[in-house]
């Protein structure tokens, strides 16, 4: 008999405002989620199980496998699985954190689990580590709670505190460098690298990059921004000195400081061709999006702080 069930769960993609990378060496980071979500859709059929996605697919499967054996679970009859995604891949918008956290949430409302965020967010970091090698639990953590976190990585476990956002933004705008052609895990791994072979230098970046996460949260604490654009350069600057920026987000960035604005890339970047979304920041934000169009340079318009992981039938 087939099972009479139909679910549909869906997860947001991330920016990081400050902080990717030295989050993993135990630095403060500071993220938001983004408008762009990918969504789980989970149907009963007789047998088998199929898993459609546009997505790595093996991602999905061992995604769809892991929670099973977390939840030590058995499928009755089969299941048809349909993941759909608004969040660019390779971009560093955290889109293999939101499959893995829409994943496990829409195998949550299969299972008939109770609705545990943070079961849902330790069953997901463990999918992330089989993708990146050795991640913070960041990405998974801001797809899982949403809004706009405080994240710090404590030997396996996390302290997470959302910041509470009610007053009006300065606008951002997301300016594409291109597909990176590493993995979030070789990124990860070239920094370690670095890290082993140059410790003091290494350790004085991520050091520094971790005072520029603790100002730049106090800026979003405290509503005062005038700050931001210097912590948006020097952060910019760290991570060049990190070596995770590539040639072309560098002479974007360049180009948008010139024009009188700060950028940075936000997230695990790339060298050898893109380095995924670049956080631009003006004053007047259509000096960038009429630097964009110029430039014919893809920008995304999004909007911060949206809510996590959530049963999009309830
Ligand atoms: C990737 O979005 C962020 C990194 O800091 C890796 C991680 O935190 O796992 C580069």
């Amino acid at each position: 008999m087939v099972e009479e069930s139909n679910f549909l769960v869906s997860a947001p993609g991330k920016i990081i405002i400050s902080g990717e990378h030295s989050v993993v060496y135990g630095k403060p980071a500071l993220l938001a989620a983004v408008d762009r979500r990918l969504f789980v859709k989970i149907r009963g059929i007789e047998k088998g199980i199929k898993i459609i996605a546009d997505e790595p697919e093996d991602l999905a499967q061992y995604a769809f496998q892991k929670t099973k054996e977390a939840l030590n679970k058995k499928i009755k009859g089969g299941l048809k699985i349909k993941i759909s995604s608004q969040i660019p891949v390779a971009r560093g918008m955290g889109s293999s954190a939101a499959l893995a956290v829409a994943m496990v949430g829409a195998l949550f409302r299969y299972f008939k689990e109770p609705w545990d965020k943070n079961l849902i967010n330790r069953i997901a970091y463990q999918i992330e580590k089989k993708q990146h090698g050795n991640p913070s639990g960041c990405d998974n953590s801001i797809a899982c709670f949403g809004g706009f976190l405080w994240f710090q990585k404590r030997g396996e476990s996390f302290k997470i505190r959302p910041l509470k956002i009610d007053f009006r933004l300065p606008e951002f705008v997301l300016l594409d460098s291109g597909r990176a052609k590493e993995t979030t895990g070789e990124m990860v791994a070239l920094v370690n690298e670095k890290f082993k072979v140059q410790k003091a230098e290494t350790g004085r970046i991520l050091d520094s990059l971790g005072r520029v996460t603790e100002k730049t949260a106090s800026c979003f604490k405290k509503a005062n921004f005038a700050l931001l654009p210097v912590l948006i350069r020097e952060n910019e600057r760290l991570l060049e000195e990190l070596g995770v920026v590539g040639k072309k987000a560098g002479k974007i960035i360049r180009k948008i400081e010139k024009l009188g604005g700060a950028a940075k890339i936000c997230g695990a970047g790339g060298i050898k061709q893109g380095s995924g979304v670049i956080l631009c920041y003006h004053q007047e934000a259509k000096v960038i999006l009429d630097f964009a169009k110029k430039q014919k340079l893809t920008y995304f318009p999004v909007k911060l702080g949206v809510q996590g992981v959530r049963d999009e039938k309830n």
